[in-house]
């Protein structure tokens, strides 16, 4: 297929299936070398046409049948993956076929992760279990039984369990019932030897919710964690939503071989087991939080993509964006509101703003795919859930619940649309949001330009927003933006702005921006007052403000907004990071980090956030043609220097922590990693020896951070400690992920030969997408100076491995491929390596197309 582009799906063919499906019945029979499927489909007529099955590429069929009639196999070609047949307005539609779990290595379908029988469906994944009407717009009541060797004493299915019995020649099997109507992405199964940890919910219409968590022997007891972020999941989404759990089970199975986070399977979900297992010991605080965010985001799916689901797989969003939003929620309300904030606006800088201006840019609703699995991305997650935020910023909390109230009693038991979304916030609202879609369909991310006027005891702020033409080739026209804003006043203190001269004015003010150009004047502002814009970041747009240094320095030391006085601190790193004179710029900035570091109003937590500088692709972003080494280098420099003029209090706040290590805050720990590293870079007394020391901790949060600050050096206490490491956790697969990951982001050490030795390692499983990314991803992300290595030797690298990784998981090789698509304002000789590697892996096979939709961009 490597020169005919693959077929391309575009969101206007959408046509409504012919058919519904008013009943499944599935039974799935194991055995050691296969697995046989029987289905048995109720359809009828809703519209002209056949009926359209779908099934894996090269799927066979064993038996078709039409209300009881056998229909000539022959006739029936399968090699497309789709066939149609012409069937009586009602009927029953009854299919055999065989399949290979045992052998399949692309985690999609029903195949085996360890000796545990999985399934991943979402979003196509079912066809590859049996022939089915395989869209999130047919919607279905599943019954299903599974029938396994008795070596495999847990079988599980959505829904409750119905029957279960002995069969012959040592085998059992169960029946499993899910009263609710679902797509086929929502359909799991698991076979296994299995343990599992149970508790229960009660809901508060008092009905009693069994909790289980399963997982392999031996792990039971690092599943509290999990346990209690279920519980607390549940009853926040009764508490802010009014959504209550609709089955009487909820099961989570935690698989090692799984391709993304976790699954939302009705009932029944399937987590990567990196994020269930997980306890102080074993994972860091921002571990056991993420963990905490994934099971709500699967919880919280529940309702926002289960009870309603999407029409088709351009609304992905709809559920994502959404889901996202509500877990990001969650987050903030059980921990801090402002550093939740923070971290997902650097995440989203991070990794969404790349994609947007790179060549695989999309609008959170896209327009075309040749491949879906492509499409889970920063883009329609995290964009989208900022999307989301936005509605609820311009209708207010409580409208925006009369919003999603409205969409739920409309909608509950749909396939929806994100234009339904949209219309159940507008119409619960009384408001227009017609041009506020213009979210959904463009790509790229909105400038936002602020230039200020002052008069007597006035300020205007002029507004202004453009949108660059991106690789999506979509609109650009303007959008409507929320522009939070206030004012810091001189002596720190919050000023109230006024819109009016006669207002009252309010510690806030948000200001809607739906043309090109807006302005608006404030009144009474005292002299030295600074205006602090896009408070809690407000909307997802790049912001130029005509705020100069010491402006930005009031508002590091005293914005109230958290967002706003962390990114006042970020945007003075970034000017001084793409300055020629930094080292000058440094002494305010130091001074500015010092006053922080001593404010009893911000907690470890806060603190740490402040002083992490931006990630090395926000920096390039800042740059007209960036070289990242040099800038690899100037960050690290940054570091460096500001440890040095920052070393007495850092020292100090060092010592004092590390004396209390065994009885830190979590918060108190973030500070302690960012204080350790910054020391041991900076190579401050003692440092290096306390970093060792406390690589033995055995909180892990501790550890790894002792082990992280060590790991940017070169040298006897680094490599000692990582020995130690890889020794303690030797037999632990998942915290050898956190070794793996240390030493392939090693800059010094971490060279393509020594990824080659990990890879060789006992704990190494090249099935395993977790340990592919520990290894690969983290080169190809965190080690600039060996991925970007001057002659190309990093590109290749990861390239000759992507084209190997495509022929077991082509979801993964297209995500692992991402990085060598970023040259976007490189120098013509680096871009010529980068893309020379990609063709490197486009001349290697026949790529799949989920790895040549994402080459053939990039290439384009
Ligand atoms: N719906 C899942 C989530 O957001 C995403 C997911 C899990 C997924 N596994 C997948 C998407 C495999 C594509 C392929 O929680
Ligand atoms: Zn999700």
């Amino acid at each position: 297929m490597n020169d005919a582009s693959p077929l391309v799906i575009k969101r206007s063919d959408y046509v409504a299936p012919s058919f519904a499906v008013s009943s499944v019945h599935l039974t799935i029979a194991i055995y050691d070398d296969r697995a046989i499927v029987n289905t048995r489909l109720e359809v009828s007529r809703i519209s002209a046409g056949p009926l359209v099955l779908y099934g894996g590429k090269g799927m066979g069929i064993d038996r078709l049948a039409v209300n009881g009639e056998a229909r000539k196999l022959k006739d029936i070609d399968t090699s497309s993956g789709e066939i149609a047949i012409d069937i009586p307005d009602e009927a029953v539609v009854e299919t055999v076929i065989t399949i290979h779990p045992q052998s399949n290595t692309t985690l999609e379908g029903l195949y085996l992760s360890g000796d545990m029988y999985c399934t991943q469906c979402e979003p196509e994944g079912f066809r590859h279990i049996t022939w089915y009407p395989d869209r999130p717009d047919v919607m279905s009541v599943f019954t299903t039984r599974i029938e396994a060797p008795k070596s495999m004493p847990v079988l599980l299915s959505n829904g409750n369990l119905i029957e279960e019995g002995e069969l012959d020649g040592d085998r059992h099997f169960a029946t499993w019932h899910d009263p609710f109507k679902k797509p086929s992405y929502l359909f799991a199964m698991v076979a296994g030897d299995l343990d599992y940890v149970q508790d229960s919910y009660k809901t508060t219409d008092g009905r009693d919710v069994d909790l289980r968590i399963y997982v392999e022997h031996g792990n039971a007891h690092r599943t509290a964690h999990a346990m209690d972020s279920l519980k607390r999941s549940m009853k926040w989404d009764e508490d802010v939503y009014g959504l209550s759990y609709d089955l009487d089970i909820f099961m989570i199975v935690a698989v090692s071989h799984f391709n993304m986070g976790a699954m939302e399977n009705k009932g029944l979900n399937i987590f990567n087991s990196k994020f269930i297992l997980a306890d102080m010991e074993t994972a860091t605080d921002g571990d056991l939080e993420h963990v905490e965010g994934i099971v709500a985001h699967e919880y919280f799916h529940n309702w926002t993509g289960n009870r309603i689901t999407c029409r088709d797989w351009f609304q992905l969003t709809l559920k994502e964006g959404l889901t996202v939003y509500r877990d990001q929620e969650f987050t903030a309300d059980m921990h801090s509101r402002g550093v939740k904030r923070a971290d997902d606006v650097a995440l989203l800088r991070a990794i969404q703003f790349p994609e947007d201006s790179g060549p695989t840019a999309h609008p959170i609703r896209p327009e075309e795919y040749a491949e879906i699995n492509n499409f889970y991305t920063p883009t329609v997650y995290e964009k989208g859930a900022e999307v989301i935020r936005m509605i609820a910023t311009i209708l207010g909390d409580k409208g925006f619940m009369k919003g999603m109230d409205l969409y739920v009693s409309r909608h509950d038991g749909e396939a929806a649309t994100c234009d339904d979304f949209v219309a159940a916030m507008a119409d619960a609202n009384d408001v227009d949001f017609a041009q506020f879609k213009k979210w959904y369909s463009q790509a790229g991310t909105p400038e936002l330009k602020i230039s200020r006027e002052y008069g007597e005891g006035t300020l205007t702020l002029k507004l202004e927003q453009s949108l660059a033409e991106t690789a999506a080739q979509t609109a650009t026209q303007p959008v409507v933006i929320p522009i939070k804003f206030g004012l810091v006043g001189p002596d720190g203190h919050t000023v109230p702005v006024k819109t009016s001269e006669a207002g009252q004015g309010a510690d806030t003010h948000t200001f809607i921006l739906d043309e090109g150009k807006g302005e608006v004047t404030l009144y009474d502002v005292p002299e030295g007052a600074v205006p602090s814009y896009l408070q809690g970041f407000s909307a997802p747009v790049k912001l130029s403000s005509d705020l100069n240094e010491d402006e930005m320095l009031h508002l590091l030391g005293a914005d109230k907004d958290p967002f706003a006085r962390w990114d006042a601190g970020q945007s003075l790193m970034i000017a001084a990071l793409t300055s020629d004179d930094m080292d000058e710029r440094l002494k305010g900035l130091a001074d500015g980090l010092t006053k922080m570091l001593a404010d009893p109003d911000l907690d470890g937590a806060e603190k740490a956030q402040i002083l992490r500088l931006p990630s090395q692709v926000i920096v390039e972003a800042a740059m007209a043609q960036p070289d990242p080494y040099k800038v690899w280098c100037k960050r690290r420099n940054m570091m460096l220097e500001l440890g040095h003029m920052m070393d007495a209090p850092i020292l100090e706040q060092l010592h004092d922590l590390a004396e209390r290590a065994d009885d830190l805050s979590a918060q108190e720990r973030a500070l302690y990693g960012r204080l350790i590293g910054l020391a041991v870079l900076s190579n401050l007394d003692g440092a290096e020896a306390l970093a060792g020391r406390m690589a033995r901790h055995q909180n892990m949060t501790i550890s790894e951070g002792s082990i992280a600050a060590l790991n940017q050096i070169d040298g006897e206490a680094r490599a000692e400690a990582l020995a130690e490491f890889a020794e303690r956790w030797a037999d632990n697969a998942l915290v050898m992920e956190k070794w793996f990951a240390q030493e392939a982001s090693a800059p010094m050490v971490g060279t393509p030969v020594h990824c080659d030795m990990l890879m060789l390692h006992p704990q190494f499983d090249a099935n395993n997408p977790n340990k592919l990314r520990s290894v690969l991803s983290v080169f190809a992300a965190m080690n600039t100076p060996n991925f970007h290595a001057e002659d190309g030797s990093g590109y290749r690298y990861i390239a000759k491995h992507i084209a190997e990784i495509d022929g077991r998981n082509p979801q993964i090789a297209a995500r692992m491929v991402l990085p060598l698509t970023r040259f976007g304002r490189y120098d013509d000789e680096r871009k010529a390596m980068m893309k020379g590697a990609l063709v490197m892996i486009k001349n290697s096979h026949d790529l799949s197309t989920d790895l040549s939709e994402v080459i053939n961009k990039a290439l384009n």
